[in-house]
């Protein structure tokens, strides 16, 4: 590279979702989770294979990185956290026995953790990469800073507040920022132990699901419930003003480091946790129904807020609390917004970008725009996807001339189909190069796709992908690329596309243009020649693991599946 250039490499481990990400020169190269690398959900082990494969993309080496941004900034979680917020717990609630826990929490996640390498992640990219030279600077930023970066650069808004909530950062659980032009500016924070990320995720713990994972079958669980134990919840979590509540740490105890988040109080509250192999009860669907109405009421409060404070009607949304989409959904459907962008990896999972992308706003002064967002993952070319197929050996395979109307007509065949195309996204979400499609006008195809290909729990509603020009015809809502907003769906879509409509009447829509995403698009544009309707269903391309990355684990899921067919590149696979 010149001397002029920059290379800047962003960098998540050590807590959960490892990533990388690339920016050269002020442009968006890679992200990708190392998940879909080493093949372990929310991994989060030092992202060896994702930092590969995002310099393999630009043809560079970490010889030529001019900068590189880890997601969290070690020392100052262990000041603050110890020194500032202790002292403050210790101060509140005067108890040396909670203070005491509370250090010990940190001591356990001391054990917990590559510890070393999360101390010093330039130690750790020598200790992984010895043969290169490390010529790059190295900051460890604040990890509400790049969530903050993430969402706002790729938003493409030039100013915006910033909404950042997740379980928690170094110590802030709620950020707010206002970002203007090609620079974010923090304006107030709300600070362990009153984090929504934590309270939804006991509720999904306490109703039998993993945390930091499963919180999606708690939302979509509450469809199902009435909300009659909203009082409890609310007596436990209490919101005050602006981006401040109380979450009540008798009931919770994830600042202690504790290996389950809620306490036997909240037993005492709810009954008895569900375990994860008992059935799931209407009073579990009550209880997800309460905290999922809460939740909804507390952060569109936070919205009005953050947009009054920041003195502008656009907002930018990011942290794991962001991909509730039904939460989304409603926040738009009630405030009238000029623009509402929630960034697709709002999880940890995109702050390895996020923290790229600050530092090159910060340092080289670039304005970002959304670029290949969310393709940022590999590709492959037909010949390594043949050669893989010719070793497998279990499946009969051809080249197609048209891959897209190939497809479409299996598609519309009521055959289950799955389809890995181009670059990997970028998110837990599946936004058609990665995922499993099928015909949403048979009702029965949601549960053969949920018990016999994905063995999954029956209440997990699948989500549509619909042509951009269709969208008004069959639902109501925010016309989002990415599949992190809910939207209504109309009578006729319940009528002619059942497969797709959530019990409470909504669906968590993609929109597909042809400037996103053209393969899709015409592949979607396909299935409406055959079946009058410019929509699909489409699902993640897994069964029980990370989405597939590479040809090899698109076929060996394929293989082990009762799916139809494969469209793998130009190939169209099928079972022997
Ligand atoms: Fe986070």
């Amino acid at each position: 590279m010149k001397k002029s250039e920059y290379a800047v490499l962003g960098i998540s481990y050590g807590l959960n979702d490892s990533a990388a990400g690339l920016i050269i020169n002020g442009k968006v190269i890679a992200s990708a989770e190392e998940e879909r690398f080493n093949r372990e959900k929310h991994t989060r082990k030092f992202p060896f294979h994702s930092i590969q494969y995002v310099l393999n993309e630009a043809g560079v080496t970490l010889s030529d990185i001019t900068d590189v941004a880890y997601y969290w900034n070690t020392h100052g979680r262990i000041k603050e956290r110890l020194f500032l917020h202790g002292k403050e717990l210790l101060w509140r609630t005067g108890s040396l026995k909670k203070f005491v826990r509370y250090l010990n929490g940190i001591l356990k996640d001391r054990k917990d953790y590559d510890i070393k390498d999360m101390l010093f992640p330039g130690l750790a990219l020598k200790k992984h990469f010895p043969d290169h030279r490390h010529h790059y600077k190295l900051t460890t930023e604040n990890h509400h800073d790049t969530h903050a970066a993430c969402t706002f650069f790729q938003s493409g808004f030039d100013r915006s507040a910033i909404l950042i909530i997740d379980g928690s950062g170094e110590i802030e659980c709620v950020s707010l920022y206002l970002g203007e032009g090609n620079k974010i500016r923090f304006i107030e924070s709300q600070k362990l132990p009153h984090s929504l990320g934590v309270f939804y995720g006991g509720v999904t713990e306490y109703l039998g699901f993993k945390k930091f994972d499963a919180e999606y079958k708690v939302m979509g669980l509450a469809s199902y419930g009435k909300p009659i134990y909203y009082n409890d919840m609310k007596s436990i979590l209490k919101y005050k003003t602006g981006i401040r509540f109380s979450l009540d740490d008798d009931y919770f105890q994830f600042q202690y480091g504790e290996e389950t988040w809620f306490t036997e109080k909240f037993n005492h509250l709810f009954g008895p946790t569900r375990k994860s192999d008992e059935p799931v009860e209407q009073k579990h669907k009550d209880i997800a129904a309460s905290a999922q109405l809460l939740l909804e009421e507390v952060l569109l409060e936070m919205c009005k807020y953050s947009l009054t404070k920041s003195g502008t009607n656009k907002l930018c949304f990011a942290g794991g609390v962001a991909l509730n989409c039904s939460a989304n959904g409603k926040i738009a459907d009630k405030l009238n917004l000029d623009g509402f962008f929630v960034h697709p990896a709002s999880h940890d999972g995109g702050t390895a970008l996020g923290a790229a992308l600050l530092v090159s706003s910060r340092k080289y002064d670039r304005h970002f725009h959304p670029g290949e967002l969310p393709y940022l993952g590999p590709a492959y070319s037909n010949a390594e996807i043949e050669s893989i197929l010719k070793d497998t050996g279990k499946v009969k395979y051809h080249l197609s001339k048209n891959i897209e109307a190939e497809l479409a007509e299996h598609i519309s065949q009521g055959k289950v189909c799955c389809r890995f195309n181009g670059r990997m996204e970028l998110g837990p979400r599946a936004l058609g190069n990665r995922s499993i499609l099928a015909d949403p006008r048979n009702e029965s195809i949601r549960e053969n796709i949920n018990i016999k290909v994905k063995f999954r729990e029956e209440f997990r509603p699948f989500a549509p992908s619909c042509l951009i020009e269709d969208f008004d015809k069959y639902f109501e809502g925010v016309k989002d690329p990415y599949m992190v907003f809910t939207q209504k769906a109309k009578p006729i879509t319940k009528e002619k596309l059942p497969a797709i409509v959530h019990i409470d009447g909504t669906a968590r829509v993609q929109v597909v243009t042809s400037e996103i995403n053209p393969s899709y698009y015409k592949l979607i544009s396909e299935v409406k020649k055959r079946t009058g309707h410019g929509v699909v269903l489409n699902t993640s391309f897994n069964i029980q693991e990370p989405i597939v990355c590479s040809p090899k684990d698109a076929l060996k899921t394929f293989c082990i599946s009762t799916m139809d067919t494969l469209a793998i590149g130009d190939f169209i696979v099928e079972h022997n």
